[in-house]
């Protein structure tokens, strides 16, 4: 792999997919207003450092829910990996494997989650979208637990689907033929069994929650939870962690930037479980700037496809490496030692001053 940045290998991706399909994998709702946000964000955020501290070597490691992974970068759950490399989800699971950290594996997964869990390192999640069909959701929910993974992500922001523009305008609808969402198998996944699609319901409410709190003893973490107000009431239902999302920009165009939105739900949560943030990590500056807000770590999502579709599960790696040497380099400029050094004296804000002041 030539590039040298996260950015270079989106492009470097973007040159071998076919064009309906980076489209999807790139694009997100409305005008992409928020897909470019979560990026831009960070540029308006400045690190300062401090020195002379004998931090030593960068020690990335980092807990959560009892299980130690070697830095605090998760892969966030994307769909259908198939359709990036032949080797869909298995692949990405090797390459979490390699670099030792959590796969997210998505629902919409073109590879079940058995063959997943199989191809991995026992650090595997699962995003759920709840089904309005509760028996089949509690059905999906035991095949995880019986796979082995540890934490269901339940995504609640999407109570409709996004209008992804591109798509409509590529009539990018079905997954090719062959493809199928291995997860959405009726009777436990069995091959060959008709594929549900997902369904998408405005009906989901806090009872649902608690209702997938009562049936399982995973770790239930919410994604896309941005109001305090939402946050506490996650708490008050047994979630056991947040991840601060809009999705990629996919869903709610306009939404704010996640690094906007996250020192609010870290006030509101105040220590009591973790709050995870994804979108727009490009930079291991980045990293470190969601971690000195209050991250206990962050996923990333587009870049994990690109290294996919550039080399598979080494591609997948390489990413991870990438953004690892970088925050490694971040942590070291800035005099630190471990991420849980970081807080907000590290931050100096350009614009919104006074906002960002009150925290
Ligand atoms: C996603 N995302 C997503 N989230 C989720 O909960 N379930 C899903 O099936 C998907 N699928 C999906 C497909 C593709 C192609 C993308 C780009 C994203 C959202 C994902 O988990 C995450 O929130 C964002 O991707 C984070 O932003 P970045 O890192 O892509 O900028
Ligand atoms: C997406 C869905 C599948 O963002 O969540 O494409």
């Amino acid at each position: 792999m030539e590039s040298l940045t996260l950015r270079e290998l989106e492009a470097e991706a973007n040159r071998r997919l076919e064009p309906a399909v980076a489209d999807y994998f790139s694009g997100g709702a409305g005008d992409e207003l928020t897909v470019h946000a979560n990026e831009s964000a960070y540029a308006r955020i400045g690190l300062a450092p401090r020195v002379l501290r004998g931090a030593g070597e960068p020690d990335l490691s980092t807990t959560l829910f009892g299980q130690r992974i070697a830095m605090p970068v998760l892969i966030a759950p994307t769909a259908f990996h198939r359709l990036a490399h032949r080797d869909g989800e298995c692949a990405t699971a090797r390459a979490a494997h390699t670099a030792d950290t959590i796969l997210i594996a998505a629902m919409a997964s073109t590879e079940a989650i058995e063959n997943v869990a199989a191809a991995g390192n026992g650090k595997l999640w699962f995003q759920l979208y709840l089904q309005p069909d509760r028996t089949f959701t509690e059905s999906l929910v035991r095949r995880v637990e019986a796979a082995g993974c540890t934490a269901l992500v339940v995504t609640v922001d999407s109570p409709v689907f996004g209008r992804r523009e591109r798509d409509i305008r590529n009539g990018f609808t079905d997954l090719p033929a062959g493809m199928y969402c291995e997860n959405l198998r009726d009777a436990g996944g069995a091959p060959g069994t008709p594929v549900r699609s997902i369904a998408f319901s405005t009906a989901l409410s806090w009872k649902d929650v608690e209702w997938v709190r009562s049936i399982t003893r995973l770790k239930i973490l919410l994604k896309g939870v941005v109001h305090p107000a939402d946050a506490r009431m996650a708490l008050e239902c047994g979630a056991d962690g947040l991840i601060v999302s809009n999705h990629g920009g996919r869903q709610l165009d306009t939404m704010p930037a996640t690094i906007e939105l996250l020192p609010d739900i870290v006030d509101a949560v105040g220590g009591a479980v973790p709050v995870l943030l994804d979108g727009g990590i490009r930079r291991g500056t980045d990293v470190v700037k969601a971690l000195a807000l209050g991250a206990t770590a962050v996923a990333i999502g587009r870049p994990i496809v690109w290294g996919l579709a550039i080399d598979g599960a080494e591609g997948v790696a390489a990413v991870l490496r990438m953004l690892r040497t970088e925050v490694e380099r971040t942590l070291a400029l800035c005099g630190c030692h471990s991420p849980k050094e970081l807080n907000r004296d590290f931050l100096r804000f350009e614009r919104r001053e006074e906002a960002w002041r009150q925290h």
